[in-house]
């Protein structure tokens, strides 16, 4: 599917005294397939903007297009592409309500109108998707799931309605490491297999360089960068001017190259800064011997 979001304007509360101006004039183009990660300080307006991509709310001013018809319109071509977005809002486990896993899955396949084998088939191929074993996890009640399991659900949920684009808000907050690294593993998997176009926000700068090709970056309800996720994660300065902090390994490279190592600072990886600090410090060896 292909996004288009023209000047978006976003205003809360409109004519009262708590409005609030959550996005300033939006442009943004997403083509069907891409990686794309938005990021951006608490409050410059994330959630506002995935909000309006999957058409749930009303521009003041712009619009949003999906293969050219307005997101949040009410006819039937609208509703069409709605229906092929998939949203996790954030903390989606506050949203569940069925008895059991099974039927918590099932739920927005019951509602396209499939036929309970499709239905069966979809919930088990998603559980699976996100690593719960269907047959361990099926009849088990939601509530009485780890945070990390209930996640895994609510993700298992929106997967099973195969969007063509899947649109996660802050899909691993609160969970531990190692619940995170897979759950990414588990969406770069499923998004390999599917080709589905997947927007991520997150604050992890470190969730976003293993899963996306192409961060935009928001700040008080603006875009202020846009670009292929190596060089917008490795601008340490326009990072810490929003309030944001370079991800881990571009920060520990940043220090490496100030201290005078011969270092590029956009390695965004583990195995890459090894490789980049043993290259930097096989020609930091040299440089030293061609001046002794
Ligand atoms: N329902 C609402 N009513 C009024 N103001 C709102 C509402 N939702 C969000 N806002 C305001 O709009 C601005 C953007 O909020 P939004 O939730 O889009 O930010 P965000 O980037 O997703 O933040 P976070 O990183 O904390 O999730 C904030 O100033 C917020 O206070
Ligand atoms: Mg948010």
């Amino acid at each position: 599917m292909h996004i288009q979001v023209e000047s978006l304007t976003h205003i809360y509360a409109r004519g009262t005294p708590a409005e609030r101006v959550a996005l300033r004039g939006i442009h943004l183009e997403i083509g069907p397939g891409e990686r794309v990660g938005i990021t951006g300080p608490t409050g410059s307006g994330k959630s506002t903007l995935v909000q309006h991509i999957a058409g749930l709310l009303v521009p003041a001013a712009g619009q949003v297009l999906l293969d050219g018809v307005p997101a949040h319109a009410r006819t039937p071509e609208a509703r069409a592409r709605r229906r092929q977005i998939g949203l996790a809002f954030q903390f989606p486990e506050a949203q569940m309500f069925e008895v059991t896993v099974f039927r918590e899955v099932a739920f927005g396949p019951r509602h396209l109108g499939l036929g309970a084998d499709e239905i069966a088939a979809r919930v088990r191929w998603a559980l699976e998707m996100v690593g719960l074993d269907p047959d361990a996890f099926a009849d088990r009640v939601p509530f009485a799931l780890s945070g990390g399991e209930m996640r895994r659900v609510a993700l298992a949920g929106i997967l099973a309605l195969k969007p063509r684009v899947l649109i996660l808000d802050e899909p691993t907050a609160g969970l531990d490491p190692r619940g995170r690294a897979d759950i990414l593993a588990r969406l770069r998997a499923w998004q390999a297999q599917t080709g589905a176009t997947l927007i991520l926000v997150s604050h992890h700068m470190d969730d976003m360089a293993g899963l996306v090709d192409r961060v935009v970056l928001l700040a008080d309800g603006q875009v202020v960068a846009d670009g292929p996720t190596g060089h917008i994660l490795s601008d340490c300065d326009r990072l810490r001017a929003i309030g944001l902090s370079p991800p881990p390994a571009v920060a520990l490279l940043e220090a490496l190259r100030a201290a005078g190592w011969p270092v590029r600072t956009d390695a965004l990886d583990v195995e890459e800064v090894v490789a980049e600090i043993v290259r930097g410090s096989i020609s930091h060896k040299d440089t030293k011997a061609q001046r002794i």
